[in-house]
């Protein structure tokens, strides 16, 4: 059977993740869940899991883990998530919670949260944690611009890889994000060339810590939008797209998933 973090394995197209960051509020977010999954239909879904995927904030995990059924063409992701199990824990929120109100996936690692101080041995436990609790981590990397302007941007994403390697058994699960900084939520899309040359690192940072680096699912995130979808997912490099903005609106996120499932055909 395929393992679902294959990257080749039948998906009915790319990887749509939504990141909806700290948005919308109830109403509107309840009716932007509903919409997508309306305009999912009964998209097929293979043995690689769900092609499209919702990341909100976390109170609207249950109410929408309540709304999938099973084999639902439509994945749950966390933004977050604490290194915590079950406990006396007061304000924290672990991976087997997440787990229980049907999340699958949870982003570590985002930049918002590395410039909030998250370190990268935090990142690091927190990616194991996931794996613990039966949760796919979604490891973000990126350089800011400054990063970039110097040189970096290799050597800072290859130390941020480093850190959950180091940590995270190679044979357990992991899909990555490539979210340069500068280009998130700017409109400043990053080139197909320049996604690909950084992809194309991560893979061989991947094989030198003993993964299937050709089969590690990479995603590329940073202004992602209905226009510049299609060209990004042509790329054989890119096996997805991580939404921000572009995802709290149901049509522009349905036609993101629509250029992932058209390259793929
Ligand atoms: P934007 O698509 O708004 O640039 O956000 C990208 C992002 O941070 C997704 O995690």
């Amino acid at each position: 059977m395929a393992h679902w973090t294959d990257r080749r394995a039948d998906r009915g197209g790319k990887i749509v993740a939504g990141n909806w960051k700290l948005q919308p509020p109830r109403g509107e977010g309840v009716e932007l869940f509903r919409a997508i999954l309306a305009g999912l239909g009964d998209a097929p879904v293979g043995a690689g899991g769900p092609g499209a995927w919702v990341i909100p904030p976390a109170p609207y995990l249950g109410l929408f883990g309540g709304e999938l059924s099973l084999g639902a063409p439509l994945g749950l992701g966390a933004q977050d998530l604490s290194p915590c199990g079950y406990g006396a824990h007061t304000g924290e929120l672990g991976g087997e919670l997440l787990a229980d109100f049907g999340c699958a996936l949870v982003l570590v690692g985002h930049s918002e949260r590395r410039q909030g101080g998250e370190s990268d041995p935090e990142v690091a436990e927190k990616a194991l944690a996931a794996d613990r609790a039966g949760l796919l981590p979604l490891l973000c990397v990126g350089e800011s611009e400054v990063e970039r302007d110097q040189g970096d941007t290799i050597a800072v994403v290859e130390r941020q890889l480093a850190a959950v390697l180091a940590t995270l058994a190679p044979e357990r699960p992991l899909w990555v994000a490539y979210e340069p900084v500068w280009a998130i939520g700017t409109g400043r899309t990053a080139t197909s060339e320049q996604v690909v040359e950084v992809h194309q690192a991560i893979r061989k940072s991947l094989a030198r810590g003993g993964r299937d680096g050709a089969g590690t699912p990479i995603l590329y995130g940073g202004s992602v939008n209905h226009s510049n979808a299609g060209a990004l997912l042509a790329e054989e490099e890119i096996d997805g797209a991580l939404v921000g903005g572009a995802s709290l609106k149901a049509e522009s996120f349905l036609a993101i998933v629509e250029a992932g499932a058209t390259v793929s055909d």
